[in-house]
This record gives C-alpha cells, structure tokens and sequence, in this order.
C-alpha cells in the first residue's frame, strides 16, 4: 500500500485531500496542530478507517517532526495560517508560521531520501505583480512573483506563499528531491471555517442581513470547488510534473464578487438589497488561472458554480442546525 502524508489535513483543503486518498487506497497519514482545523466528528470518523492515521504536530518545532514517521511516497505540504483576518491581525504569526512549517518539513523530507513532495502556494503570490505592472488575466504559471509593500500586513501571507516557493526550488537544486508546487486560486466548498467569503456571505444570509454588505462589487474570482481541487492536487503529484509550478483553479467559473453575492442570496431564497461599499485596501481587481498545464495533464474541472455553492449551502445550513451562528 503507497503512503502518503498530508500536512495541515484537518483543514479545509487537506481533510477533502485525506478523504479522497483513503478512498484511492493510501495509507494516510494526516499531520496537524488543530490550530485551525477541527476535531470533529467528520474528521473523528474519518480517523475511524484501517488506513488512516492521525499526527498531531507543530510544524514550526522541528524536534517534533520525527512524529510524523518515514517511508512516504508522497507528502503534500498544505498546512499554513491563512484567512484576511489573520494577515491583518496577526501578521508576524502568519509569516513566522508559514515560513519555519516549510523549512522544517523541508529539513525533515531531504532526509527521508525518498519520494515526492508538494508545496501548496496561492494565487496570492503574484496578486502584487497583476495590480502593480499589469500582466495577463488568466494568469499563467510563469508570471513573476512580487510583493507591493513589505509595510503592508495584508502581504504578510502572500511572502510566506513566495518565500516557500523559493525554498522549495532552492532546497529542489540543493538536494536533488522530486519537488512540485501548486498555486490554489479560491478554493471553495462544505468545512471551510467562517473566514471566506462563501461562507461569510451564507452566515450574514442566515441572518438576514439587510441592506446585505458587499465590500467592493465589480471585483471579479474564479471558484474552483473543492472535489476539483483534490483531483488536480492528486493528479499533479502523481504525474510525472517535476520542478516546476501548475496553477490549479477553475477558469469557467470567473464572477463579480456582486453577482457572487445574488446566486447565494437565490439559492437561499433571500430577497434583500445589495449595499456595495468601497473594495478594502490591496484588494485585487480580477484573478483567473489559466490551467493550460493542469489540463495538458488530463484535468478538466467538472462542477459548476452553482452546484458547488448549493452543496456548499447545504452543509452550512445543516451545520447551524447544531451550531450557534457566529
Ligand atoms: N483555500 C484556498 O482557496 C487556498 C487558496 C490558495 C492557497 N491555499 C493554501 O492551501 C493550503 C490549504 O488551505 P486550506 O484552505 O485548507 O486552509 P486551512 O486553514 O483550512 O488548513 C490549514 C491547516 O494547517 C494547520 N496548521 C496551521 N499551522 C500549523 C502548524 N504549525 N503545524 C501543523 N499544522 C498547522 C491548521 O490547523 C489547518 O488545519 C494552505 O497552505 C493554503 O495557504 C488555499
């Protein structure tokens, strides 16, 4: 049985990734420090199954990486402080966290002296570059990586996202390990916290909000569901990709964050008026990938946004059958 090791795999992304891994016959391993993700009882269940085992561990303190065993044939590193919130609030924690997860868990696989390894960057990373010098919408892999203002904490995770992505190339020549980096553009789906957009708007929704309060209205993201994601994150790090960056995301999903805002408020059969306020500070005007690369792999992403979103609405709505509205 091939192992593989999912950092940061009780969140979002990385529990979706776990789930679908086990399905496809890996010995999972799932790493994380709860600081984000939950034990709940999705994710207790899930740890129920023969071929899943659960680590938790702080990626910042190397001493405690030696938990997380050996023999791996694949490890994805998606484990990270993300959320607006926490650039803001906590900036020197976000890059701090970030940067020390990727080298210790750099340090640690150089060492294993076997298998691949995958770094989980963002569409972030290049956000300076497209509203500084421009460049070309949907974006392709090869654009240059830029940070608009070091003083700015919004960028505080961005340069996390561009520092690992230097390791990784660096620590990739340095040490000769089969390497590949994904950049995420706006993943979204069920189990993904409160701190995104999708799931903001569905809370604010649930509550009735109205006027409803849109921050910037002409701002256009590609959401790319979940389950399309884990099927192009497994596929690139099975394909025989290597030293080198694919953007994996959803090019035909591209919508205003206002209309974003109208399909939420039909599915949930809500009828208010729309108050667009100023976009927050370095908030960025469009973003699309362009997936030519992913797609020369053989990947075609398959959910629509609506049917994603309703799913998405679904889970939320169930959750705060049991659950207190945040
Ligand atoms: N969700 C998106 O749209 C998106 C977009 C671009 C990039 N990404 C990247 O994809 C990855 C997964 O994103 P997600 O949305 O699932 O985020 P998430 O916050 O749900 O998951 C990240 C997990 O990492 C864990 N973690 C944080 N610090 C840790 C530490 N020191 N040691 C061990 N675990 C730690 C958290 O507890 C959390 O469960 C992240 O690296 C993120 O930056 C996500």
């Amino acid at each position: 049985m091939k192992r593989a090791l999912v950092t940061g795999g009780a969140g979002f992304i990385g529990f979706a990734l776990c789930k679908q891994l086990a399905v496809s016959g890996y010995s999972v391993v799932v790493c994380d420090n709860l600081s984000r993700g939950k034990m709940d009882n999705e994710l207790k269940t899930f740890l129920k199954k023969p071929n899943v085992e659960f680590v938790q561990c702080d990626l910042t303190k190397p001493e405690e990486l030696a938990k997380l065993g050996t023999n791996f044939d694949y490890v994805y590193h998606l484990a990270a402080v993300q959320g607006t919130k926490n650039f803001y609030d906590k900036p020197a924690h976000v890059s701090r966290t970030n940067i020390l997860c990727t080298i210790n868990l750099l340090d640690w696989f150089v060492q294993l002296k076997k298998g691949k390894i995958l770094f989980s960057s963002s569409s972030e990373a290049y956000a300076s570059t497209i509203s500084k010098f421009g460049g070309k919408i949907p974006t392709s892999e090869d654009i240059p990586l830029t940070i608009e203002d070091v003083y700015n904490p919004r960028w505080s995770y961005a340069a996390s996202k561009l520092a690992g992505e230097v390791l990784f190339a660096n620590y990739g020549k340095a040490y000769g390990i089969d390497f590949v980096i994904i950049r995420y553009h706006n993943v979204y789906g069920p189990r993904m916290g409160f701190d995104h957009v999708m799931p903001e708007f569905i809370v604010r929704t649930l509550k009735c909000e109205n006027p409803f309060n849109i921050y910037g209205g002409t701002e256009t993201r590609a959401f790319c569901y979940v389950d399309d994601a884990v099927h192009a994150t497994q596929l690139v790090m099975e394909s025989k990709a290597t030293n080198e960056t694919i953007h994996i995301g959803n090019d035909k999903t591209e919508v205003s964050i206002i209309d974003f805002a109208k399909d939420i408020h039909k599915l949930m059969n809500y009828k208010t008026e729309i108050k667009v306020n100023p976009a927050p500070k370095g908030s960025v005007a469009r973003r699309c990938p362009d997936i030519t690369k992913l797609r020369s792999l053989g990947f075609e992403p398959k959910t629509a946004l609506k049917q994603g979103l309703k799913q998405s609405i679904d889970w939320y709505t169930n959750y705060f059958k049991t659950n207190k509205l945040p």
